[in-house]
């Protein structure tokens, strides 16, 4: 067997199982990326009509940034059209493979936007990129591989492999894409409900927990494969963390004052609520969801709710979000409260160690501020 086809039989088996959307994408982008032997890579998905630049994976700036990771969040949209490489891509539904990006023939419609080069110091050459449809031909996004091996370019069999790796993966991309689009449709259903909890902070607690995450799981020398697999679905269960408020009346939900005891005790069963929605089913993101639903408002002392489960008997997901949920709403202004400082935020967190919160997961939270204070930029409302 030809080691290409090896290599799509591979992939076909690795993303077969994956039912989150950006955890396929990634797996897509890192074999591709592997196989086609390119530096770096890129996904842009379609969003309300453009071209949203949603996952960068670059080795050379991974070893040149070990912990940097702030690039990851740049906030970047482009129009569906012509004038830009992805753009073209998608609009065309063509694979275009270009030697070097910075001397374009004079005749094609698109230009090279040099700002992430210019953002990161990257110097981007060769790029390939193709579109990633649905298996009934909808567009989702755009593939792109930059930089091939030695300063090389890309040749026909890179673009075949991309192609075939894409029309592999259309069907389970298809799949992940309906079940993402029905959490999506959950959160905007829990936002109608209550609008004091707003679609940028579950964003922004998604995002902060997988950081959190991922500082965790490198501290703890898992592999970078389980860290993907486990990042997507855990920023979609986080996103989830108040989904059981859709229960609650609009009478405790929106008083604007102080809840008194018994509205309180209406108001906490939101975490058993939640997690029953989800406890019956066992895809991993299903899992995922009720231990962090159910869970998020456990305390590393056993005082929290509704469980009273204390140190590690709270699922690791559910510490994170907890941190990270408490965060946001500190530091945010609400409704009911101002914006609290950022320092008063990270003191209270640090008193709060090993009483509300993981003291390992606080002291982590602490060392990638820089990457918190971007998410907080990029998501922001
Ligand atoms: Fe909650
Ligand atoms: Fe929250």
């Amino acid at each position: 067997m030809s080691k290409k086809l090896e290599s799509l039989l591979e992939l076909s088996k690795s993303i077969i199982h994956i039912e989150n959307i950006n955890a396929l994408l990634d797996q897509l982008l890192y074999q591709t990326r592997r196989e086609c032997k390119a530096d770096a890579g890129s996904i842009y998905l379609v969003e309300e009509g453009k071209l949203r630049f949603s996952y960068v994976q670059n080795y050379t700036l991974a070893l040149r940034e070990e912990n940097d990771r702030q690039h990851l969040y740049i906030d970047k949209t482009i129009p569906l059209n012509t004038e830009s490489i992805a753009g073209y891509a998608a609009s065309t539904e063509k694979t275009l493979n270009i030697p070097d990006v910075y001397n374009l023939p004079d005749d094609v419609s698109y230009h090279y936007n040099n700002s992430f080069d210019k953002a990161t110091g990257y110097q981007t050459l060769s790029i390939l990129t193709s579109p990633i449809l649905t298996a009934s031909g909808d567009l989702i996004g755009v593939i792109q591989l930059i930089n091939k091996e030695d300063s090389l370019t890309f040749d026909e069999e890179d673009c075949d492999y991309i192609k075939h790796a894409c029309d592999l993966a259309s069907g389970a991309i298809e799949r992940a894409h309906v079940s993402n689009e029905t959490f999506m449709r959950m959160l905007r259903v829990a936002e109608l409900r209550d609008p004091k909890e707003t679609g940028a902070h579950v964003k922004r607690v998604g995002a902060y927990s997988v950081e959190l995450y991922d500082a965790w799981a490198r501290k703890q020398g898992i592999s970078d494969s389980e860290i993907r697999i486990t990042k997507d679905p855990l920023s979609t269960a986080a996103m989830l963390h108040d989904i059981g408020k859709i229960a609650i009346s609009d009478k405790i939900l929106k008083k604007p004052g102080r809840l008194n005891e018994e509205e309180f005790t209406i108001m906490k069963s939101h975490a058993a609520i939640g997690a029953n929605l989800f406890s019956k089913s066992h895809l991993t993101i299903d899992r995922m969801a009720c231990d962090i639903i159910g869970g998020h408002h456990e305390r590393w002392d056993g005082d929290g709710y509704p469980a009273q489960l204390k140190g590690n008997q709270i699922p690791l997901t559910a510490r994170i979000v907890a941190l990270a949920d408490v965060y946001d709403a500190l530091i945010s202004k609400r409704v009911y409260k101002e914006a609290w400082d950022e320092q008063e935020v990270l003191d209270y967190l640090a008193a709060q160690s090993g009483s509300q919160f993981d003291p390992e997961l606080v002291e982590l939270f602490l060392s990638i501020q820089d990457t918190i204070r971007v998410i907080r930029r990029r998501y922001q409302g």
